[in-house]
């Protein structure tokens, strides 16, 4: 089939490669003529496992291009908008001036017909909304939200866990939801839920899920504060929790919390639009949830000043881990990025060290120092703070190396990532979050 991707950002970008790595026609549109250069010379502008070859393989077999024109994306069935939609300046609420921007400029080459497919994040009303600015060309409007997660996105998106569809109701609906199970035949099999709903729900499913996530996480935080005043350890906590299968252990890792592109921001703007809608008190909870994880970042500052006796003034501390998760170089709301940043304010010497997101981070922030190199990070160090699991630090990093190039020996574990015995055998002070 002939596929259009609006945005061609994270989500876009790796949508319209995958498409294309599945026999469809794809053109990726976006504005940004720096983006699509790169991304037509097959390098990709980001850290995604996986993506580069699918990228390369789509070029070469000529099912795959990238333009600026949305002339360009005339004659396609199908045009997926995948802008992003952040947060406001200023406000919790998600700004959609990108949305509307795309789609303005679609307008002009939309033909009867054609399927418009929203895959971005979007408060609830907004699908109905978009709906009525294309009627009059004689495309329909569908809702198919997004649920890849970074360093995966590529595998999400070739074997979803379930497809939704937003679409209106009546024959044009159906017809809509028929095109869909077309274009994601090859990325599915007879057994992936595939839900056709309305609009709303479809919005909704996403943020949903969202939410949800980021409640597991701020709970399991919870209950570590909770341990952390009474001795209790909040790993074998989870592990005994998670053997529930109602309750599930994953995203019960507690810890600095979470943050990325989506989590922080998603929980924000359904708590904005819920109060728009006159339904704030059903989500008041997800404040908490906000603000149980933004302690976590307040607890792992006061633990490094505790440790240095009450100040970290000119002291060097070693941050390992940049991104907001391992195997992504993305930076965006990382919660350990975040900690560097505010140790660094108190008038800390931090260096922050990252196999991936160095570079993403120095442009957020270029007053910290930054290195590849592990060993340069550690070396002299007085605290070192894990923030990021990658593996590079939790299986491949010894202790006895670290106490080798270390100058203190007080080791605080972000992510409750490395083994406590381990460090305490080679002679740190060892300090998990909520954990004993
Ligand atoms: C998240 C969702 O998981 C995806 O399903 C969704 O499609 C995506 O947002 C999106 O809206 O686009 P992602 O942001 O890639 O995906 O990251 P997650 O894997 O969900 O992790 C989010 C944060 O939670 C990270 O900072 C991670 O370190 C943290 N986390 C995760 C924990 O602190 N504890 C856990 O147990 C799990």
């Amino acid at each position: 089939m002939r596929l259009s991707v609006i945005g061609c950002g994270y989500l876009g970008a790796v949508h319209a490669a995958t498409m294309a790595s599945i026999g469809h026609d794809v053109i990726g549109i976006d504005v940004d003529s720096a983006k699509i250069e790169s991304l037509g010379k097959g390098d990709t502008p980001f850290f995604e496992p996986g993506l580069e070859e699918i990228l390369n393989e789509g070029l070469k077999s000529g099912r795959l291009r990238f333009s600026q024109d949305f002339a360009d994306a005339a004659d396609a069935d199908v045009h997926f908008l995948a802008v992003g939609t952040p947060q406001q300046q200023g406000s919790d609420a998600a700004d959609l001036r990108f949305v509307h921007a795309a789609l303005d400029s679609l307008l002009p080459v939309l033909r009867e017909g054609a399927l418009v497919v929203g895959k971005s994040t979007v408060p609830v009303g907004t699908a109905e909304d978009l709906a009525r600015r294309i009627e009059h060309t004689g495309a329909t409007l569908v809702w198919n939200p997004e649920f890849l997660r970074e360093g995966w996105a590529v595998q999400d998106t070739l074997a979803p866990d379930r497809i939704v569809v937003g679409v209106p109701q009546g024959a044009a609906g159906a017809e809509a939801a028929d095109t869909l199970r077309e274009v994601y035949r090859a990325a599915s099999t007879p057994t992936t839920p595939f839900i056709v709903t309305d609009y709303a729900t479809s919005e909704l499913v996403k943020v949903a899920a969202n939410a949800f996530l980021a409640t597991k996480i701020s709970f399991i935080n919870a209950m570590a504060e909770i341990a952390e005043v009474t001795g209790a350890d909040v790993s074998t906590l989870a592990d005994a929790l998670g053997h529930d299968t109602r309750i599930g252990r994953r995203f019960l890792g507690a810890g600095i919390g979470f943050g990325g592109g989506c989590l922080p921001k998603d929980i924000r703007a359904l708590t904005a639009r819920a109060e728009e809608l006159g339904v704030g008190e059903a989500v008041a909870f997800l404040h908490e949830v906000d603000q149980i994880n933004l302690r976590r970042r307040d607890r792992v500052v006061q633990l490094a000043e505790a440790s240095l006796g009450g100040s970290v003034y000119q002291r060097r501390i070693a941050v390992l881990g940049a991104a907001f998760k391992p195997h992504s170089d993305d930076v965006r709301d990382s919660p350990g990025l975040d900690i560097a940043v505010r140790l660094h304010g108190l008038g800390a010497d931090v260096i922050v060290t990252d196999p991936a997101a160095t570079e993403n981070a120095r442009q957020r922030h270029p007053q910290l120092t930054y290195t590849t190199s592990l060993d340069d990070a550690l070396r002299d160090a007085e605290i070192m703070i894990l923030v990021t699991e990658w593996d590079e630090y939790r299986r491949e990093l010894s202790p006895t190396h670290a106490a080798s190039l270390m100058r203190g020996s007080y080791v605080i574990d972000g992510r409750n990532a490395l083994d406590p015995v381990d460090w305490r055998g080679a002679g740190f002070e060892y300090q998990g979050m909520g954990r004993r």
